[in-house]
């Protein structure tokens, strides 16, 4: 059993223990250091690729571990536990790169993309933000224009994490804005070709072990062969795929809270003040109880939303409600979390700050809380 949940079969079980151990014993070492440094983890993501973590629900006949969605969950909030950051570069090779790959490439994509993907033997990003597109990515403005054997790309995307690492970014571009949603189509970009550049790098309050990149692309040659699915698809493979993506963040945000969590337990339970440990004070005790209830409530949320994917259930709702949910618990745990260690948990001494730090960026990326909202409102309104 993890937190409540049974372990199905025996090699899963196996896999989430040593993902835990590993995490425990060799990320989380590590992770202030990274946080510090801003230094992307090249060493740490080579060995979960050895584990079998950059293509975790990818089936194996095209690299992957194919595990289902509620143990991607469970080893994504392992990983998280540990680093964010290195969990966020794993959720957006899985859910935003390898989950449209396996969904609507086809098989010669699969071959040529999706398996090096998932292996680890690649790094993928997803381009879909823009300057002035962020929550509205039906008005996007990069340019895809058709020209011989393939379409030309044109146009800056912002915020795209593992941008600088990336050796295909999954792309999203418009043939004609005249066309509105109609218009957008989904590339793969190899990060080699001519004309594409990291254009910026963003300086951030969290998450520093990852980067989060502005790209420009020049007049980007992308041959035929690289369009997924239909011409005009984009705008659906990009809300479907951030569907998958918002179950990863929120496992992520799970394990920043859990981490903030655990800490503040094992400093509750052995900081004196007043000649006892503070968890005598019913004060503490309040905190105590209401980030264990927080977290475990985002934590079924989450997987219900994973299990819904699992059994082939529409499961958008369930996955905005996920992220929402477990978002704003890891901000409010991780705020709690510094009250209760005081002044000690304002400094880099404890690792609280950190999550705290790191817990915000949930909030925000793979849409907004807002968003989020705006999302179950209108699955709930357009239910009769
Ligand atoms: N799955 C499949 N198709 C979907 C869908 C879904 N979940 N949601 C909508 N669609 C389809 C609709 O059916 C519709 O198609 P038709 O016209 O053929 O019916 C089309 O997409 C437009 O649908 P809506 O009118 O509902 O969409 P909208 O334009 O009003 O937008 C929105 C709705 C909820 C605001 C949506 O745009 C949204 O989720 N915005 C947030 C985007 C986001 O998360 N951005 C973050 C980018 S990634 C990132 O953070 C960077 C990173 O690297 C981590």
């Amino acid at each position: 059993m993890i937190n409540g949940w049974p372990e199905r079969d025996e090699s899963k079980a196996l896999l989430l223990e040593q993902i835990r151990s590993f995490s425990q014993n060799k990320i989380k070492p590590m992770a202030a250091l990274l946080d510090e440094s801003g230094q992307f983890p090249t060493e740490i993501i080579q060995q979960l690729a050895s584990l079998g973590m950059m293509g975790i629900m990818v089936p194996d006949v095209w690299g992957g571990s194919g595990m289902d969605t509620v143990s991607y969950a469970m080893a994504l909030e392992e990983i998280a536990t540990a680093c964010a950051s290195t969990a966020v570069i794993l959720s957006v090779n899985n859910s935003l790169v390898c989950g449209p790959l396996l969904t609507y490439g086809s098989n010669e994509q699969k071959k040529k993309f999706l398996i090096p993907l998932a292996k680890g033997e690649k790094m993928g990003a997803f381009a879909l933000s823009e300057p002035g597109h962020g929550s509205d990515p039906a008005g996007l403005e990069v340019q895809a224009v058709p020209t011989s054997g393939g379409y030309l790309i044109k146009g800056t995307k912002n915020w795209i994490t593992n941008g600088k690492e990336a050796n295909y970014c999954i792309t999203f571009a418009t043939l004609d804005r005249q066309m509105g949603p109609k218009g957008i189509c989904a590339f793969i970009v190899s990060t080699e070709s001519k004309g594409f550049q990291v254009s910026k790098l963003e300086n951030k309050l969290g998450i520093c072990a990852s980067s989060t990149a502005q790209l420009f692309f020049d007049d980007v040659f992308v041959p035929e062969d690289c369009l997924l699915g239909k011409r005009g698809e984009g705008l659906k493979i990009a809300l479907s795929t951030l569907d998958g993506g918002r179950i990863g963040i929120a496992s992520q945000a799970l394990g920043i809270a859990r981490s903030a969590f655990e800490a503040s337990k094992k400093f509750a339970l052995e900081r004196e003040q007043f000649g006892a440990p503070i968890a005598k004070l019913q004060a503490i005790q309040w905190f105590i109880a209401d980030m264990a209830t927080r977290l475990q409530a985002a934590r079924l949320l989450t997987w219900s939303a994973a299990r819904s994917k699992d059994l082939g259930l529409k499961y958008t709702k369930e996955a905005a409600m996920a992220k929402l949910a477990a978002s704003e618990a890891a901000m409010w745990i991780t705020t709690k979390a510094i009250q209760v260690h005081g002044g000690y948990g304002y400094t880099k001494d404890y690792g609280v700050e950190r999550n705290f730090r790191d817990a915000k960026v949930t909030e925000i990326y793979e849409g907004t809380s807002e968003i989020q909202r705006l999302v179950i409102a209108a699955q709930e309104l357009a239910q009769k």
